[in-house]
């Protein structure tokens, strides 16, 4: 019993099942998702490994080696064809060529899945997915429920990482026009308690968060690492839930009338579906998306709650990353949420953090790797020597790092070692300085300090502290 027999058992079948990570349905033995590979544009579709089960990504790491994949189909496993391709230019126009959106890397996102590796759909601004002629989405004020299962540590204040129903000529149609899942901390249109970010219903001209057209307490700041959040509507009734995707249940964060608004009450849906964009075609959102379906009618809390079961069961996690062992190199990912396609990295002989693909140059890449050694200075803590530069190592001077050789002194030794703690805003690690240990490793502005929480320099602001200092030990890129 995966989401959409669930759903169907409930009586509100999925009308679209979208996910780059598994089967959606427990007889669903078809392609998930297609990539597009740049050294010759072929295509390969990416199935499940067994009827029912998780993603095949060996097959895509298999056809990506040595190139650049895009994904350019999310194929609907509700047999309704309702996929998801490349979006189209509507009141704004996106930046590919005809003014289409880009199309998501296609490993920029790796999870595991019930111990399995698999992709999401990894989506900066500038990126999005839809379908403008659909069959069985809810139009007018027809009831429908979409829950989506996001990564809630990255997102952004643009307009709009939504998922679910909008207009089907991309443009803005007014209010009413759209009914979609929105994910983000913009606090253009409504908003909930705290800094955000929250899940939020996009029903064009607004982001609605409860009953007010701004603010309404009861939606919360939530931003598990992996996040169901659903969105459902129906006749003067709509309701907004979610919770964390790897373990317990949901909660509700609405439930209600239509907003105190004019013009949302009847709903004009009109059917088309977006992923990672706002209903007119806004490109300024980034976010990341591994399964979501649409239903037909108003589902049950209890469906909800049993797809939400489903999606614990399915056991998503983090890529463990290798550990800080000596001898082994690795790369270090900045976890803030604007940052996470960023490497530590020297340049020109002082430490920043640069976004390193797959598609990067052979030297950005070698400059973003390091080896793992035993402390200089002591060996309960590690140094990170320069994979291309042997002998010199990342060090502090002046609370500022930069890549130096190695002068066999022991204030070099100091500045140089680091001391692994898990990761403060939990993920990854954090790194201690030897010599100062209440100043970690951190990016501020794109160059690496060591900072501590609330000082006197800038780049000790305490504003993103826990998220500047966490680091994740990723695979070494050279
Ligand atoms: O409702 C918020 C946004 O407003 C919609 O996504 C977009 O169509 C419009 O700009
Ligand atoms: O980075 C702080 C200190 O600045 C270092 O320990 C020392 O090398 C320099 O004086």
């Amino acid at each position: 019993q995966q989401p959409c027999d669930i759903y169907a058992a409930g009586g509100t079948p999925c009308v679209a099942a979208h996910s780059t990570t598994r089967a959606l349905y427990g007889g669903y033995g078809g392609p998930l998702y297609q990539v597009r590979r740049s050294s010759d544009n072929a295509t390969r579709d990416i199935g499940v490994l067994a009827a029912g089960g998780t993603a095949d990504a060996a097959a895509q790491d298999s056809f990506c080696t040595g190139t650049t994949c895009l994904i350019s189909v999310i194929y609907d496993q509700s047999g309704r064809n309702n996929r998801l391709t490349q979006a189209p230019p509507g009141d704004f126009a996106g930046p590919a060529p005809g003014g289409y959106d880009n199309l998501a890397n296609a490993t920029q996102a790796p999870i595991m899945v019930g111990g399995r590796k698999a992709y999401g759909v990894y989506v900066a601004p500038g990126t999005g997915y839809r379908n403008n002629n659909t069959n069985g989405v809810a139009r007018g004020d027809q009831p429908e429920g979409m829950y989506a299962v996001f990564d809630g540590t990255h997102y952004n204040g643009g307009c709009c990482f939504d998922y679910g129903n909008a207009e089907t000529n991309s443009r803005n149609n007014g209010n009413g026009t759209m009914e979609a899942i929105y994910f983000g901390n913009s606090k253009a249109w409504g908003y909930g308690a705290g800094n955000g970010p929250w899940i939020m219903a996009d029903l064009e001209n607004g982001l609605f968060s409860g009953v007010n057209q701004k603010y309404n307490a009861g939606d919360p700041s939530i931003s598990h690492r992996f996040l169901t959040a659903i969105v459902k509507g129906e006749p003067n009734h709509w309701a907004i839930r979610g919770g964390n995707a790897q373990s317990g249940g949901l909660s509700t964060f609405y439930d209600g009338v239509r907003p105190n608004v004019a013009g949302y009450n009847p709903m004009k849906k009109e059917g088309a579906i977006i992923l990672g964009i706002g209903g007119d075609n806004s490109i300024g959102a980034r976010g990341t998306f591994y399964e979501g379906v649409m239903t037909s009618g108003y589902p049950t809390a209890a469906t909800e709650n049993a797809v939400q079961a489903n999606i614990v069961a399915a056991g998503y996690a983090t890529v463990p990353g290798p550990a800080l062992t000596p001898g082994t190199a690795v790369s270090l990912r900045a976890t803030t949420a604007c940052c996470t396609d960023r490497y530590i990295r020297h340049y020109a002989d002082k430490a920043v953090t640069s976004v390193i693909t797959s598609a990067s140059s052979a030297t950005d890449k070698n400059d973003a790797t390091w080896i793992v050694r035993s402390g200089l200075a002591s060996g309960s803590c590690v140094s990170f020597e320069s994979k291309n530069y042997p002998g010199q190592y990342l060090r502090h001077y002046n609370y500022q790092l930069y890549r130096q050789p190695n002068d066999g002194g022991s204030q070099f030794a100091a500045d140089a070692t680091f001391c692994a703690q898990a990761g403060k805003n939990g993920q990854g690690v954090s790194l201690a300085s030897y010599n100062y240990p209440s100043r970690y490793l951190r990016h501020y502005a794109d160059t690496v300090y060591i900072a501590s929480n609330g000082g006197s320099n800038t780049f000790d602001s305490a504003g993103l502290w826990n998220d500047d200092v966490s680091w994740l030990v990723s695979p070494p890129w050279a």
